[in-house]
């Protein structure tokens, strides 16, 4: 639970308060599963009262990530993403993971109150391997970082997409042992999803949306690109007039994610009756093109004044690392009393 102290007629007021943290890894550009199942409810919870920590996980990019310039270049990029999308450094901290190293030192003593099974049993860990990832030490020890980074914050809510609520289940568990040894030192965080609809958006191809797979939509992709990529969304041979259950159509999943209720259940029921008035395939991409170029068109141009002012974007990350880091530095001198390193 973050603590809120101020100063009221010089009486110190201590008032406990919500601590929102989360995520997101420089690993290419963002995507539409990153947008709908994270970014917008990290965007949108600002209004709540509390503490808001977003970051940019670099060091977790390491598992995978081989070219420096790349990697920096992803950084400023992710950044940018989220001030363009309207993040709000006046009410949120934006900062670089590798701005607040106690990270990793944090990793260390949940490394050692952790057995391998936990970690053994990782969907994401074994869904990368299936995928052909070869695997590190650091991937798989990637729950363990991801758990540091949670508890050095003191966080109470994590906002995730599905692929994320194992891991964040995991950091319960590690807070679980460390406590459970120590005292009461890490707080328990919780995950959050958003609506239904969201929480695992499917990809070009069907799957979940990701960058390993490569089945991605930017989210600023616009134009022809655009056409062309949404073009790529997988579909099948049956004509406009047969009448199809809305639910098995990759581009009406598309469409739910952009459609306001009234329009999209109206797309649903001529699909489901089929005949003369029933929408192509290639007529509900169309309308997707037309929602997505639409609905990040004002996030587009805020996209453009921040590519052409890169001091700002360095300075919001320099201070959010020094907000972030003053956080961490108090945990992690309590973990360290606690665990007799003091
Ligand atoms: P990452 O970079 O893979 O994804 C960032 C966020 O986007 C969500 N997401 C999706 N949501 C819905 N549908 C999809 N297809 C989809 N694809 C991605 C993810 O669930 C995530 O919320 N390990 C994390 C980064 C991280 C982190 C943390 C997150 C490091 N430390 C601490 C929370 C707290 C990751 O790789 O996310």
């Amino acid at each position: 639970m973050g603590r809120l102290s101020h100063s009221q007629a010089g009486v110190t007021v201590v008032t406990a308060m919500t601590t929102y943290l989360s995520g997101i890894q420089p690993s290419g550009l963002q995507h539409l599963g990153n947008y709908f199942g994270a970014i917008r409810q990290h965007i949108e919870l600002q209004a709540e009262a509390g503490e808001h920590f977003y970051f940019i996980a670099d060091y977790h990019a390491l598992t995978t990530n081989r070219d420096p310039a790349a990697l920096r270049e992803c950084v400023r990029e992710t950044a940018i993403t989220y001030l363009a999308l309207g993040l709000d450094p006046e009410r949120a901290t934006l900062f670089r993971q590798s701005d607040v190293p106690e990270v990793t030192e944090l990793t260390w003593l949940l490394a050692s109150v952790t057995g391998m099974g936990l970690l053994e049993r990782a969907h994401s860990y074994k869904d990368k391997l299936a995928h052909g990832v070869k695997p590190n030490v650091g991937l798989f020890t990637y729950p363990i970082l991801m758990a540091a980074d949670i508890l050095a914050y003191d966080s109470d809510v994590v906002p995730v997409g599905k692929d994320q609520v194992q891991h964040v289940e995991m950091a319960q568990d590690m807070a679980g042992y460390f406590n459970g040894a120590y005292g009461e030192v890490f707080t328990r965080p919780e995950y959050r999803l958003a609506g239904e609809a969201f929480t695992k958006v499917p990809g070009l191809d069907g799957q979940k949306m990701s960058k390993t797979y490569g089945n991605d939509l930017w989210i600023f992709e616009s134009g022809k690109r655009l056409k062309k990529r949404v073009g790529k969304l997988v579909t099948d041979s049956r004509p406009p007039e047969e009448a199809k259950d809305p639910d098995e159509i990759l581009p009406m999943d598309f469409l739910a994610l952009f459609l306001d209720p009234g329009e999209l259940e109206e797309w649903r029921g001529r699909v489901r009756e089929g005949g003369a008035e029933a929408p192509g395939y290639g007529h509900m991409k169309m309308r997707v093109v037309e929602a997505m170029e639409e609905q990040f068109a004002p996030a587009r141009a805020r996209r453009e004044e921040l590519l052409a002012d890169p001091g700002r974007v360095d300075e919001i990350l320099e201070q959010g690392g020094q907000v972030a880091g003053n956080r961490a530095r108090e945990v992690r001198e309590r973990a360290l009393a606690a665990c007799g390193l003091r």
